[in-house]
């Protein structure tokens, strides 16, 4: 058993219900293409940065595109993504999700965010859970996407805590393994099916407690 004293959380499908709002707005850009693809390949995007999520979504629809038409897609995925989030509310926070908040600062465990959403800080003042976080780390200040472990590295590093004393909490197979790559524990939110590599999966963060970290 080792001591936790740092949690890092992913944000959009484990703090967040935004993960249904990335997909509706990838799937609407696949269609407007001209093809579909399922949920559970949408799996396959969690986690990952926009632009990537764009290109294997390309390749599943067997469509070349030059990098500027690349770009030009991301943004308009972006543009109805941010629309469908503009009036997002706290209600829209995933159960138990400020309440563990709460306990882990009363517990004086130090929280971070590590996520690869460029949108992250927009969606922490609308649900009103910024204040939690004592460091922040999202899309704009990592250069490899998960599964690399960089974006939780930076948040152990920011917070200036050993990789070994931090849980990792994502939804994304690909989240479970940055944070195995990068020498953490992970709590999987989700299905144990398919978050496989997990120290333990939890259907959401109310089945939490301060207690279950440490026997991990
Ligand atoms: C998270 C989500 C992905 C999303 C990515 C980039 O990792 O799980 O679905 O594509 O962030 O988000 P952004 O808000 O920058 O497009
Ligand atoms: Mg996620």
């Amino acid at each position: 058993m080792r001591e936790i004293n740092a949690c890092l959380f992913d944000l959009d499908g484990v703090l967040v219900d935004t993960a249904i709002y990335h997909y509706k707005a990838w799937r609407r850009l696949a269609n407007e293409l001209g093809f579909d693809f399922t949920e559970k390949d949408n799996e396959k995007l969690k986690g990952i940065s926009r632009i990537q999520s764009l290109k294997l979504i390309l390749e599943w629809g067997g469509i070349k595109k030059t990098s500027k038409e690349i770009e030009e897609l991301s943004q308009k995925k972006n543009d109805w993504y941010l629309e469908m989030i503009a009036d997002i509310q706290p209600n829209e926070l995933l159960p138990g999700s400020r309440e563990f908040l709460q306990e882990l600062k009363d517990h004086g465990i130090k929280i971070a965010l590590g996520s690869a959403s460029k949108n992250a800080i927009i969606i922490l003042d609308k649900t009103n859970i910024r204040h939690f976080f004592d460091a922040i780390v999202d899309g704009n200040m990592v250069q490899a996407s998960k599964p690399d472990p960089e974006v939780f590295l930076i948040g152990a590093k920011l917070l200036n805590i050993q990789p070994q004393q931090c849980v990792v909490i994502e939804d994304a197979v690909a989240g479970v393994e940055a944070a195995l790559a990068g020498n953490m524990k992970v709590i999987g939110i989700g299905d144990k099916g398919v978050l496989k590599e997990a120290n333990l999966v939890v259907a959401s963060l109310a089945e939490m407690s301060i207690d279950q970290l440490n026997s991990l």
